[in-house]
């Protein structure tokens, strides 16, 4: 099998490389609004919020940075599929502007814009951050009433274009292949997901500032998100491409992508990168297949059998819909004008 990653230089403001209805799935996160680290970038984006930062006007600063993603938004209505899934990572903001301490709820501007674009919201996912705890509560004191909560959490808002759900020729090797395990459905379709460590962060050869800069997500939540709602076959969009985490899961999942960047700097780092990807994609793979070999022996060991073999491993499976489940790794990568050609095998157990 083979996939195709294009990585553009570019403002996802106008998709203008991005053909209409081609785009499966959109997983991205983009800058938060009110963050400062993202400050000058919008005032760069629009030139009036910086202004109204200055002028101490939080809320004009807020909508108008909002208006900018807004633009995006546009696009990826124009570029998914009727039935397509669109997956925002995204985090509130807390800040003090002219003296004034308040909470920036981004996650509901953003639901609010979908909306208004016609996409249906599905139940979203929060997720907790790896935090520091020594220094959450700097300054808080331990006297009511005036501290904060701190912010630990983010949200994957989760919405599907149009109403109908997108239909597939009975039996569809591209969608039965992509099956993923029950126990894993049990995890990853719950709504808050504690088990997101960072552990296969994958970009630890930057430099502190590029990575300070980029606020990449860890690795699993894109993986998950193109598991649980794209097939083999689909193309998966990041119009806020950053270190390119959204590739690297595309790749590892056997999906296509493209990724669109403001900043060049980011694409070089990611192809100085590229030939861990083969080594990336087995370990994600056979993780997941030993985590799969865990639970089966729980369950056995509970006194619980199984109904089904798997088609592709030597392993029992809860359910029919998991028979046919084959995982893809990454044999060959390419570097061609665009991006890369990625050349896929079956992955084996080791
Ligand atoms: C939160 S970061 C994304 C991090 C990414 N998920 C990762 O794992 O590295 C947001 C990225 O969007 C980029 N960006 C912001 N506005 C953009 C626009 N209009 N078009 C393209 N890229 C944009 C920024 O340069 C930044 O790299």
């Amino acid at each position: 099998m083979k996939t195709t990653h294009r990585v553009v230089v570019g403002d996802s403001r106008a998709l203008s490389d991005v053909a209409d209805e081609s785009v499966e799935l959109v997983v991205t996160s983009p800058p938060y609004p009110m963050i400062e680290m993202w400050d000058d970038l919008f005032t760069d984006l629009d030139p009036a919020i910086g202004d109204a930062l200055e002028a101490g006007d939080g809320q004009a600063a807020f909508e108008a940075m909002h208006a900018q993603l807004a633009a995006v938004w546009d696009e990826l209505e124009r570029v998914l599929v009727d039935g397509g899934i669109a997956c925002i990572n995204v985090g509130d903001a807390t800040r003090s502007v002219d003296g004034s301490f308040r909470v920036y709820p981004n996650h509901a501007r953003v639901l609010a814009a979908f909306e208004e674009r016609g996409f249906e919201p599905l139940p979203d996912v929060l997720w907790r951050k790896p935090a520091n705890s020594a220094a959450k509560f700097m300054g808080s004191g331990m006297i009511p009433p005036n501290a904060y909560v701190t912010l630990e959490h983010e949200y994957v808002l989760i919405f599907r274009k149009g109403g109908t759900r997108r239909e597939f020729e009975p039996g569809a090797d591209r969608r039965y292949e992509a099956a993923y395990f029950w126990e894993e459905r049990n995890r990853w379709f719950s709504d808050v997901w504690t088990d997101v460590t960072g552990e296969l962060q994958t970009l630890e050869a930057v430099d502190d500032d590029l990575r300070e800069r980029s606020a990449a997500y860890p690795f699993e939540i894109p993986y998950r998100l193109i598991c649980m709602y794209s097939t083999y076959g689909d193309t998966v969009l990041d119009p806020f491409w950053g270190t390119g985490t959204t590739t690297l899961a595309a790749m590892c999942a056997g999906r296509n992508s493209i990724g669109v960047e403001l900043e060049d700097a980011f694409l070089e780092v990611f192809d100085d990168r590229i030939d861990e990807v083969p080594a990336l994609s087995r370990s994600v793979g056979r993780a997941r297949l030993e985590r799969h070999r865990a639970f089966v022996e729980r369950r056995q060991q509970e006194g619980n059998g199984f109904e089904y073999e798997a088609d592709h491993y030597d392993t029992p499976v809860v359910t029919k819909m998991e028979q046919g489940l084959r995982l893809r790794d990454v044999r060959a990568i390419e570097a061609c004008d665009d991006g890369y050609r990625v050349e896929h095998g079956t992955l084996t157990p080791e």
